[in-house]
């Protein structure tokens, strides 16, 4: 019995309790409220939008490993044009596929940005034939939804300045310790176009990339965090800027095992790239895409799905459909998407994935494929009290088997999942408990006495 107490009481201990390392003098209270909306958002849509759309190159990474010279990657700005660009479009589509955050390339690697910067010479109004800035109206948008927050992507590193040391992966322009004062330049430049953004959009969350080229030291990350808190100081920030963000990034492969820091976002392309390649036709089906957020969820994390908009402003129709399908499902399955909370761990459900509700008696089953006849819930220590379709509202009859009365293990609880009640891509199942979940996790019993 006292390993029984044990085993549950470690099981507990497995629910992510465990906050993400973070170089800060913040309380956990006071984090764990600027994180509260994004630990509830479950979903959110990046945008990979800049130059590199208009002849379908990687973004900065096709100069940088010289797949092509920087000249010619940069002659794109002639083509980036923006002429059907409608930022209302473009969030009615993000607001209508359930996502409660969107993230956009304010500037990649290349140093080109979207706004009216005034700090730099590269921009869309200064630079290339849209001729105007492309920022401003995509944020005021963001700003107007009432269930969707802003988060603007900065990269720390510009491999177009001069005053920046990397160039390319074979050429760099100078070593920071024998110049600092051509890289105090540099970071006068970066901390001026953030005081921009900082003040102009305010956003609420920061996705900053390119970290790893320089120490956290030598970006001044704690300078960066303070600079941006000074005026927004519930703002957000993710992990990519040396230790002092807020929460993980791992990107593209779905982590296998639960990652350690309560909060984490996973950024995952639709096809292989991040920005507009015409070429890139291996996109994932929307099965695949739902199936990765509710992984994502299922460990605690989000998901950031991402959209490359072509040069002239529209969305690829590939990922407009992909969008919607995501607003349909979601839409049906709010409660059991928003404010979920990581799930069980999975070898007490075998045909899918699980979250928790707030209250933890509420077990949400997800099922990505069709069901011959019944699911199985295992390990469940508290009395089931009533089964329904999420979206559906239909109740469900289940049983409980495998209970001999000499054990201590609670028994596999199987439900019937007749045909017309699921769901075309991924159903999901409420289970209510008497209370919050109990979970054996033990390794069974031999008979002692019968
Ligand atoms: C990477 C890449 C970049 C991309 C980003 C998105 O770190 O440098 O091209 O924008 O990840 O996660």
């Amino acid at each position: 019995m006292k390993r029984i107490l044990l085993s549950m009481l470690l099981a507990a201990m497995l629910m992510p309790v465990v906050a993400q390392q973070r170089i800060t003098g913040e309380s956990q209270e006071n984090y764990e409220k600027r994180m509260e909306w994004f630990g509830d958002a479950k979903f959110g849509v990046f945008i990979h939008w800049g130059i590199y759309a208009v002849r379908g190159v990687s973004e900065s990474w096709s100069f940088f490993n010289n797949y092509l010279p920087y000249d010619e990657y940069m002659k794109q700005t002639e083509g980036f044009t923006a002429s059907k660009y409608n930022a209302k479009e473009w969030v009615d589509l993000i607001e209508q596929s359930g996502a409660r955050y969107t993230v956009i390339t304010s500037k990649h690697h290349d140093g080109f940005a979207l706004w009216d910067t005034k700090a730099g010479n590269i921009s869309a109004k200064k630079s290339s034939a849209a001729k105007r800035d492309v920022l401003t109206p995509f944020v005021k948008e963001v700003q107007k939804r009432k269930d969707l927050r802003l988060g603007i992507y900065y990269s720390l590193l510009d491999w177009s300045r001069d005053d920046y040391p990397n160039a390319t992966r074979t050429s760099t322009r100078y070593n920071i310790k024998e110049d600092p004062k051509r890289w105090a330049e540099f970071c006068k430049f970066n901390f001026a176009q953030l005081r921009e953004l900082n003040e102009t959009y305010k956003p609420a969350l920061y996705w900053f990339d390119g970290d790893w080229e320089q120490s956290a030291e030598d970006w001044n990350s704690k300078g960066i965090i303070d600079l941006l808190r000074s005026t927004n100081p519930n703002v957000i920030v993710n992990s990519r800027i040396q230790g002092y963000g807020d929460y993980d990034t791992p990107e593209q492969g779905i982590p296998v095992v639960r990652p350690e820091s309560k909060y984490w976002e996973l950024c995952y392309t639709m096809n292989d790239s991040w920005g507009y390649q015409h070429t890139d036709k291996d996109f994932k089906t929307p099965h695949m895409l739902l199936r990765t957020l509710c992984d994502c969820m299922s460990n605690g994390g989000n998901l950031l799905l991402d959209i490359g908009p072509k040069a002239d402003g529209t969305i690829p129709q590939e990922e407009v459909d992909i969008l919607k399908e995501f607003g349909r499902w979601i839409g049906k399955h709010k409660e059991a998407v928003y404010g979920t909370r990581a799930g069980l761990p999975a070898e007490h459900f075998p045909d899918g994935y699980t979250t928790l509700n707030k209250g933890g008696d509420i077990v949400y089953l997800y099922i990505p494929n069709k069901v011959r006849g019944k699911i199985c819930l295992r390990g469940i220590v508290n009395k089931v009290n009533r089964v329904w379709v999420v979206g559906n509202g239909s109740m469900l009859s289940y049983k409980v088997y495998d209970k001999p009365y000499w054990s201590s293990l609670p028994g596999i609880v199987y439900i019937d999942v007749p045909e017309d009640v699921q769901d075309e891509q991924i159903t999901v199942i409420a289970v209510l408990l008497d209370g919050p979940a109990k979970l054996y996790r033990g390794h069974g019993q031999v008979i002692t006495s019968n």
